[in-house]
């Protein structure tokens, strides 16, 4: 018999982790690598936390915590985050992020993209409809639309094997319509699609024809349709990839079923400031929001000091050409190491990833090899990567690289390392 202490959901939602590598990131954090108080400690390359993103900002957003906090901080304020905040934001996304016109009433504020994901999800859909994925992807989705809206997540494979090319892991009309029939056979709704550009764990992007197409048939077929940009600044320069941001496009359509999400976690470094948003044309969605999303929001003092941030165009200027390019040298450093190694991996755009493939070093192509090379890797490297496992794709073997996770200098070390290991040691 169910115990009466907790309910169902809540015993379902406590006995599940978000992700494989928890338990061991929280045991590595106790023992971090420090190049002289702790040279044997543990490098960690699998939390999508931007160490360089953060040591740029940290000085300035030190100055804008000093700022004198205006009255409205105090009190509380519109549901959707203050109107300041939210012109501000539109303001950033005019300038920098989306380049186009936005108005601050399609936007709303949530505690991180996390925050913005439930409310979305559980606004848009109905419990039991699905929510489609293309696979591989960012694990804690399945969380994030599970426990609150009680949503299904379908993986959608666009292929079965590891592959070199980033059109492979793009989704196709035809993929679409079969994920529509495979659904609808079941009895149930295909209610959401949801892509991430640059994409987490691939660093795949969508241009915007591709794009179009995409929000063309959703659009017809009433499906929702959301953009996660939470990597939206987070590109890497010099490489062909033309940035479109899905703002643009949802400006030309103007669409019920069009909508994107964001925070400054990776942007800026600042995941722990809980700060992301929605932003969307579809007003009954924002009524909603208005009356639902009180416990997602985001305290006023952020919201203060992430407009100064958001606003501070002669410091954004600078930032985002130092940030990337800082993210472009440690992504060549890890690239390089790869292919001294020989281990293939996806050519990237953006976001803080490498997705690469270790499955030649698996000693049979299944969860329990990968899961016991992953674990190799942290005992005899102190690498902590992140297994592709749980990231929904069919394939064993890739593992997700987080790049930024460390400062460049400690970059080198665990680079030679993985080498040392896989060249030398295995
Ligand atoms: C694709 C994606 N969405 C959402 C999140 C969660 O972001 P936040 O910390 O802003 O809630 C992450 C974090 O890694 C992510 O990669």
């Amino acid at each position: 018999m169910q115990s009466r202490n907790i309910s169902k959901r809540g015993l379902k939602a406590g006995s599940s982790s978000p992700r494989i590598d928890l338990e061991i990131y929280f045991e590595a954090l106790g023992n971090l690598y420090h190049k002289k108080e702790n040279p044997e400690g543990i490098l960690l390359l699998n939390m999508a936390e931007n160490k360089l993103a953060w040591n740029l900002c940290k000085e300035k957003i030190n100055a804008y915590s000093q700022t004198p906090i205006p009255e409205w901080v105090a009190g509380y304020t519109d549901i959707k985050g203050d109107i300041s905040t939210r012109e501000a934001i539109a303001d950033y996304m005019e300038n920098y992020f989306s380049k186009c016109e936005i108005n601050p009433d399609t936007i709303a504020i949530a505690s991180g993209a996390t925050g913005a994901i439930e409310v979305t999800t559980f606004l848009l859909a109905n419990p039991n409809d699905v929510v489609v994925i293309p696979s591989p992807s960012y694990s804690v989705y399945d969380q994030d639309i599970k426990h609150y809206s009680g949503l299904e997540k379908y993986c959608l494979q666009t292929h079965t094997s590891f592959s070199s090319s980033a059109s492979d892991y793009k989704i196709s009309i035809d993929q679409l319509e079969k994920a529509k029939k495979d659904i609808e056979k079941s009895g149930k709704d295909f209610k959401i699609l949801i892509i991430t550009s640059p994409d987490n764990p691939t660093g795949i992007g969508y241009e915007s024809e591709e794009l179009k197409t995409i929000a063309s048939w959703c659009i017809a077929h009433e499906v929702h349709f959301v953009v996660n940009e939470i990597y939206g600044m987070t590109v890497l320069p010099n490489t062909h990839f033309q940035k479109t941001s899905f703002a643009q496009i949802m400006s030309e359509h103007q669409s019920d079923f069009l909508h994107l999400w964001s925070a400054v976690s990776k942007d800026f470094g600042i995941s722990g400031f809980r700060f992301g948003w929605i932003h969307s044309h579809n007003e009954a969605l924002m009524n909603g929001i208005s009356q639902t999303n009180l416990g997602h929001s985001v305290s006023n003092h952020t919201q203060f000091i992430i407009s100064q941030l958001l606003t501070d165009t002669p410091f954004l200027d600078r930032y985002f050409v130092d940030f990337q390019q800082q993210m472009e040298k440690s992504y060549l450093l890890v690239t390089k190491t790869l292919d001294r190694i020989g281990v293939p991996y996806l050519e990237n755009i953006g976001s803080m990833f490498i997705w690469a493939d270790f499955s030649s070093f698996l000693n049979e192509g299944s969860y329990a090899s990968e899961m016991e090379l992953w674990k190799d890797i942290y005992n005899k490297c102190q690498i902590l990567v992140t297994p592709g496992g749980g990231m929904g794709h069919q394939y064993f073997g890739a593992f997700r690289i987080v790049y930024p996770n460390l400062v460049y200098n400690d970059l080198v070390i665990a680079m030679k390392k993985l080498e040392h290991y896989f060249l030398k040691e295995r």
